[in-house]
C-alpha cells in the first residue's frame, strides 16, 4: 500500500492495489464505524461515504458535501438479501424488483422503494421512499460487506459540482474536509447509476420511472417493463438535485450548442470545445480557433468511452482558463440519453 501525503495535511489518500486490498478495507471500515465519512470508488463515481444507521455520521456527509438537506441520499448494500433490512419490497413489485437485481446487481441501478423504519429520516430527506443499490466496485463492495451495515452515499462532490471520477478529483473537491480516500483508480462507468422508481400494472409488465439517466439504459430496462418520465407532481414531492436544472457545473459557464448556427464568439474571449470525438474535419473542430479542445471519444466515437470521460474532460476544461466551454452534443440513445442529461443540468441557461 502506498500512502502519501496529499496537499491538505488533514486528508489521507490511501492507493489500493490488488493484493492489498484488505488494509484499505480495514482502513475504511474503521473509520466508518467511528461515525466519519470515507470517500470509496464505485463503478459510477467516486461517493462519499457514512453508515447509513448512524443519523450523526450521514449528517457529516451533508456538512462536507454543502449539501441541503432536502436532497436524500443513496443507500448502498453488500448483498441483495440486504435489502429487506433498509427497504419495504410491496408484493405487487416483489418479481419486478426480484428481475431488475437479478439482470443488473450489482451495478448501476438504483431502485426506490418504500423504506424501512430503520433507516433514519436524515438519509430520505424524511421521505417515506429509500433509494437503493449494490455497488459492482470492488473496493466498495468489500468496505459495504465487512462493514456489515448499509453505507449511504452521494457522489464525493460539493453540491452542484462535477462529480468525481478519480481520487485527485475527490481530493480537489473535498481535500480539508474528510479525512481519507480510498484510491481505486478511475471509475469504469463515469456517470451516475441510472435511478428508477416501479409501478404495478395488473396483468401487463409494471411502469419504471425514470428519476436519472444512467448507465443501465432504456433500452436494456424495457426488456422487463414500460420506461417513462417521472410524472411532474413526483418531481415536485422530493426537491432532487440530481433532477436540478442546475447540476454537475463547472465554474466556467458551458453552453451546449446544439445548434452550430447558434455560436457567435466575443472578441478577445478564450473558447475551449468539449467535442465528442475530436475529429479535424468534424465541424465543431472547425467552427473556431479553439484554445482548447478535449475529446469525449478520443477518434471512434465511442458513447460508453464517453461517459466515463465526461466528468474528467468537463474539469480539464474547467482548469483550463476559458472564458467559455462550448460542448457538442451527442445521439440521445443507449448510454447518450445520460451523458446529453448531465451536459444539459451542467449547461447555462440560455
Ligand atoms: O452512482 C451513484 O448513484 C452514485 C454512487 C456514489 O453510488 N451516487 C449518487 O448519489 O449519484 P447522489 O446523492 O449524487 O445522487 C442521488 C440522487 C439524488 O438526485 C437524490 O435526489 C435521488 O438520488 N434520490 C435519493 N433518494 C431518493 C428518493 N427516495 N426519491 C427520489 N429521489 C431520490
Ligand atoms: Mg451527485
Amino acid at each position: 500500500m502506498v500512502w502519501h501525503k496529499s496537499r491538505v495535511p488533514e486528508t489521507r489518500i490511501v492507493q489500493v492495489a490488488d493484493d492489498e486490498l484488505k488494509d484499505a478495507v480495514t482502513d475504511a471500515c474503521a473509520l466508518l464505524r467511528a461515525g466519519e465519512v470515507v470517500a470509496l470508488p464505485t463503478e459510477t463515481v467516486y461517493g462519499l461515504a457514512a453508515d447509513a444507521l448512524n443519523p450523526t455520521a450521514v449528517a457529516k456527509i451533508f456538512a462536507a458535501k454543502e449539501r441541503p438537506s432536502f436532497d436524500p441520499l443513496i443507500v448502498h448494500i453488500a448483498s441483495r438479501g440486504d435489502l429487506k433490512s433498509v427497504a419495504i419490497v410491496p408484493d405487487d413489485i416483489a418479481d419486478a424488483v426480484n428481475k431488475l437485481t437479478n439482470a443488473f446487481w450489482p451495478g448501476p441501478l438504483t431502485l426506490i422503494l418504500p423504506k424501512h423504519p430503520d433507516v433514519p429520516d436524515l438519509v430520505t430527506s424524511g421521505l417515506a421512499t429509500v433509494a437503493v443499490r449494490q455497488s459492482a466496485h470492488p473496493v466498495f463492495r468489500a468496505v459495504n460487506k465487512e462493514l456489515g451495515r448499509p453505507i449511504a452515499a452521494p457522489s464525493a462532490n460539493r453540491f452542484g459540482r462535477i462529480s468525481p471520477t478519480s481520487a485527485s478529483a475527490v481530493m480537489k473537491e473535498l481535500g480539508d474536509r474528510i479525512p481519507l480516500i480510498v484510491d481505486g483508480g478511475a471509475c469504469s462507468e463515469g456517470v451516475e447509476s441510472t435511478i428508477i422508481s416501479i409501478e404495478p400494472r395488473d396483468g401487463k409488465k409494471p411502469i419504471f420511472r425514470l428519476h436519472r439517466a444512467g448507465p443501465v439504459t432504456k433500452e436494456q430496462l424495457q426488456e422487463f417493463g414500460k420506461v417513462e418520465k417521472v410524472r411532474e407532481v413526483q418531481l415536485d414531492a422530493p426537491m432532487a438535485p440530481g433532477q436540478l436544472a442546475s447540476h454537475y457545473a463547472p465554474l466556467t459557464p458551458l453552453i451546449l450548442l446544439e445548434n452550430i448556427a447558434d455560436f457567435t464568439p466575443e472578441e478577445g474571449k478564450k473558447y475551449g470545445l468539449l467535442s465528442y470525438t475530436g475529429d479535424d474535419d468534424s465541424p465543431y473542430v472547425t467552427l473556431h480557433e479553439w484554445d482548447a479542445i478535449e475529446s469525449l471519444s478520443p477518434g471512434s466515437g465511442k458513447l460508453a468511452e464517453a461517459a466515463i470521460r465526461l466528468f474528467f474532460v468537463m474539469r480539464e476544461l474547467d482548469e483550463a482558463g476559458l472564458d467559455a466551454i462550448i460542448a457538442e452534443p451527442v445521439s440521445e440513445t443507449g448510454l447518450g440519453v445520460a451523458i446529453m442529461d448531465r451536459l444539459r443540468r451542467a449547461a447555462v441557461r440560455p
